[in-house]
């Protein structure tokens, strides 16, 4: 039997590679998105289906993480097999500036899906996207069993999405996971997280368009990994018998230094010479470093990352040359082709 999905968020990085990988695997997938009032569809226009195609399978829903009738309308609507809860305010600078907005989409966001999933009264299985944010200040390696102590606003929206998807679970016996993934990028990475703008700088750099580079903290350390890999650890957890909860990582810690060193070395520049310091790049709180042990995950999901962050960095930077020179010449062109 064909088998049905719900994605919140697919309009994101992770929704549009996510999407991508269901139609593969031949399920319908009922897309949720905001109404925006410009298109915010660039991640997903290359699978999109007009709505009078006979049997589409991508079908795009207006509804948003704050709007909980509408939730568990649509979950009633389409009740789906799996749902996947990957909409969120995902950057953790911004929800410093707008900690209710996040803790209200990101954090109960999460808890209204649990909801709806109850109220609509479907079975179904639902994956909660955890963030390795929620170790903030707990040194690394992180596993599964490492305690959280958040350093955003967004780290504890995330932590009482955690704890709320564990508490369904125990509480109802729902099949809900948490997948608590480590950084992970890709050419359709937003624009403001740091690998995205170092790889975007290095081609404006290189074409003579831009100068320098404005930055915050060099020295914080990261696992980077590649999101289309992630994506796959994702639905691995939804289709275990017993739900439980992942570390999503490559294990290999790299510096924001280290990162600009492959990025700018893809094209033989010397980032030194381009990058400047601006404070207001800078959080709060910041978190020093994660670096995630993701065993768990290699054993029970037989889950492996085969990308880090230096192909990674690479990946991108060519990703990002390619794409400024077709809107060089006047060409439309996909994000990461
Ligand atoms: P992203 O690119 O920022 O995508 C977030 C998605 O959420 C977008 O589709 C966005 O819509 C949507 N969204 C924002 N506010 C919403 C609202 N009020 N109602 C419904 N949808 C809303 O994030 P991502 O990198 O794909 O990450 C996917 C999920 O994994 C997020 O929950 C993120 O917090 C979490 N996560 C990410 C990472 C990572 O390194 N990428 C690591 C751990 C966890 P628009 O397109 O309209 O903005
Ligand atoms: N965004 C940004 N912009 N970050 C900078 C900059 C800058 O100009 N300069 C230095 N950094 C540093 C940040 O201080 C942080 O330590 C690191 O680069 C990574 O920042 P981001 O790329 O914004 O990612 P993040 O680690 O804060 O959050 C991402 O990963 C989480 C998982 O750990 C997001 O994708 C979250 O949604 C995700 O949960």
């Amino acid at each position: 039997m064909a088998r049905t999905a719900v994605i919140t968020g697919v309009t994101g990085q992770d929704g549009s590679y996510l999407a991508e990988l269901l139609l593969g695997k031949g399920y319908t997938v009922h897309g949720l998105m905001r109404r925006s009032s410009s298109f915010n569809t660039e991640r997903i226009d290359h699978i999109y289906e007009d709505p009078h195609t006979p049997d589409r399978r991508l079908v795009l829903h207006h509804a948003d993480l704050s709007d909980g009738v509408a939730l568990v309308n649509l979950l009633r609507d389409v009740r789906p097999d799996e749902v996947y809860n990957l909409g969120a305010q995902s950057h953790v600078r911004v929800s410093f500036d707008a900690p209710l907005y996040t803790g209200d989409v990101t954090g109960l966001g999460a808890l209204r899906l649990l909801e709806a999933v109850r109220a609509s009264g479907v079975e179904t299985r639902l994956y909660q996207a955890s963030s390795s944010e929620m170790f903030g200040s707990t040194p690394p390696p992180q596993n599964e069993t490492t305690p959280f102590h958040p350093r955003s606003p967004y780290g504890c929206a995330k932590v009482m999405a955690y704890w709320a998807t564990v508490n369904y679970r125990e509480a109802y016996g729902m099949h809900a996971v948490n997948g608590i993934l480590f950084n992970h990028e890709s050419p359709r990475r937003g624009e403001t997280f740091v690998t995205r703008k170092i790889t975007r700088a290095v081609a404006r750099i290189q074409a003579g368009l831009q100068e320098h580079l404005y930055l915050g903290n060099l020295d914080a350390v990261r696992d980077w990994g590649y999101a289309p890999e992630y994506v796959e650890a994702m639905w691995r957890m939804l289709q275990r018998d017993e739900p439980d909860d992942y570390v999503v990582a490559t294990g290999v810690a790299a510096t924001v230094r280290d990162f600009l060193d492959a990025a700018f070395g893809t094209v033989g520049l010397d980032w030194e010479r381009y990058v400047r310091h601006d404070p207001k790049y800078e959080r709060p709180t910041e978190v020093d470093a994660l670096i995630g042990d993701a065993s768990k995950a290699e054993r029970l999901l037989d889950w492996s990352p085969k990308v880090h962050y230096d192909e990674l960095a690479r990946i991108m930077v060519e990703a990002d040359i390619r794409q400024l020179e077709a809107e060089l010449s006047g060409r439309h062109v996909r994000v990461d082709r």
